[in-house]
């Protein structure tokens, strides 16, 4: 079965072709960050507009490098949320005008089962059961993961997601977006003992986050400074930002993985291509013998890969997933 993937979620318009006996056919992507990064954040229009210009090219790309002609398609999966509504209407619309004109069924995908199944495309591929920490520019979410659909949430954020709250932080430093890469980058430089900030909810008994209050401590160091803050300060709160949020984040997956009794961890989502992140669980799981297992860097953020992958788990399990209401959307 040949599923095309379309994701459009958010500022990146990815396209894929995947074969459930030959896997990843091929894969495109744009990404919309040179366009927004004079904004200082994702502009929704422009972010809509552009899927348009994208979408297609991105396809007919994908389609030479696979060889396999359009009429090959055997189900169209989109991404229908959660995201930006005018920027899921352009991918929702390409997947149903491309499945009326084909006659091919449709099917919505949750972006978020999209990441969760990313690692599933990997080489060496964790088997169920397993914890993912999904942890994107939305979301931060921690799951048990029985199998494809069987997913039970054992705790989320109360307040800002993990990517946001290096976005948030990497803003008040005055750094580029998007915010994450660039205080990750800048953290390499700071000084671990310069200054330490609150873990939230390290202790809290649940697996629950909370990141609001450290975008907050951010803001005080920031402003204890002058307006002149040399780039030695900034990178010493920005090692002091990363340290604080990787210690929470591998905390609580090592809670998971004790209360669950599971020995795989999985990492999903745009902050999983933070390297801090990668070295403190690669660390924990070689001191508390779990394997801990990571999307290509390429499908850690969106992508249209995971689409195509989920949406193929998905008919493969229940053909009837897919339809021929082309009117459904997002
Ligand atoms: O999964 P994703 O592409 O989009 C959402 O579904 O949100 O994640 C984007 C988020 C952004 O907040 C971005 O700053 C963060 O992932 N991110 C990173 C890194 N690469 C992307 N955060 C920290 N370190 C990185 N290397
Ligand atoms: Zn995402």
């Amino acid at each position: 079965m040949l599923v095309l993937g379309i994701e459009s979620s958010c500022d990146e318009t990815g396209v894929a072709l995947y074969d459930t006996q030959g896997g990843l056919l091929g894969h495109a992507l744009h990404s919309q960050v040179a366009m927004h990064e004079a904004y200082g954040g994702v502009v929704p229009e422009l972010a809509s507009r552009d899927h348009i210009r994208r979408a297609l090219p991105l396809l007919q790309q994908v389609l030479e490098q696979s060889g396999s002609p359009l009429s090959a398609i055997d189900a169209i999966a989109y991404t229908q949320g959660p995201g930006l509504a005018g920027a899921l209407l352009v991918g929702a619309s390409v997947a149903c005008g491309l499945g009326l004109a084909l006659d091919k069924p449709v099917l919505g995908v949750h972006h978020l089962e999209g990441h969760l199944l990313s690692p599933l495309l990997a080489k060496d591929p964790p088997e169920f059961p397993f914890i993912a920490l999904l942890v994107s520019g939305g979301h931060t979410q921690l799951m048990r993961v029985d199998g494809v659909g069987r997913y039970t949430l054992l705790g989320e954020t109360m307040d800002d997601a993990a990517g946001e709250a290096f976005d948030k932080s990497a803003k008040l430093l005055g750094l580029g977006y998007p915010g994450g890469p660039a205080i990750s980058r800048l953290a390499e430089f700071g000084d671990p003992n310069a200054y330490k900030l609150p873990r939230p909810m390290l202790h809290s008994k649940n697996l629950d986050f909370s990141f609001s209050g450290l975008k907050t401590a951010v803001l005080t160091l920031v402003k204890k400074h002058p307006a002149n803050i040399c780039e030695q300060d900034k990178a010493n709160i920005a090692r002091a930002f990363v340290d604080a949020i990787v210690d929470v984040l591998v905390a609580k997956c090592v809670d998971a993985l004790k209360q669950t009794g599971l020995k795989r961890l999985v990492i999903a989502g745009g902050v999983g291509a933070n390297a801090q992140l990668r070295a403190a669980l690669n660390a924990a799981a070689q001191k508390r013998r779990f394997r801990v297992f990571y999307p290509e860097l390429q499908f850690c953020t969106d992508n249209g890969a995971m689409i195509a992958f989920a949406g193929a788990q998905r008919l493969m399990r229940n053909p009837d997933a897919a339809t021929r209401d082309y009117s459904f959307g997002v």
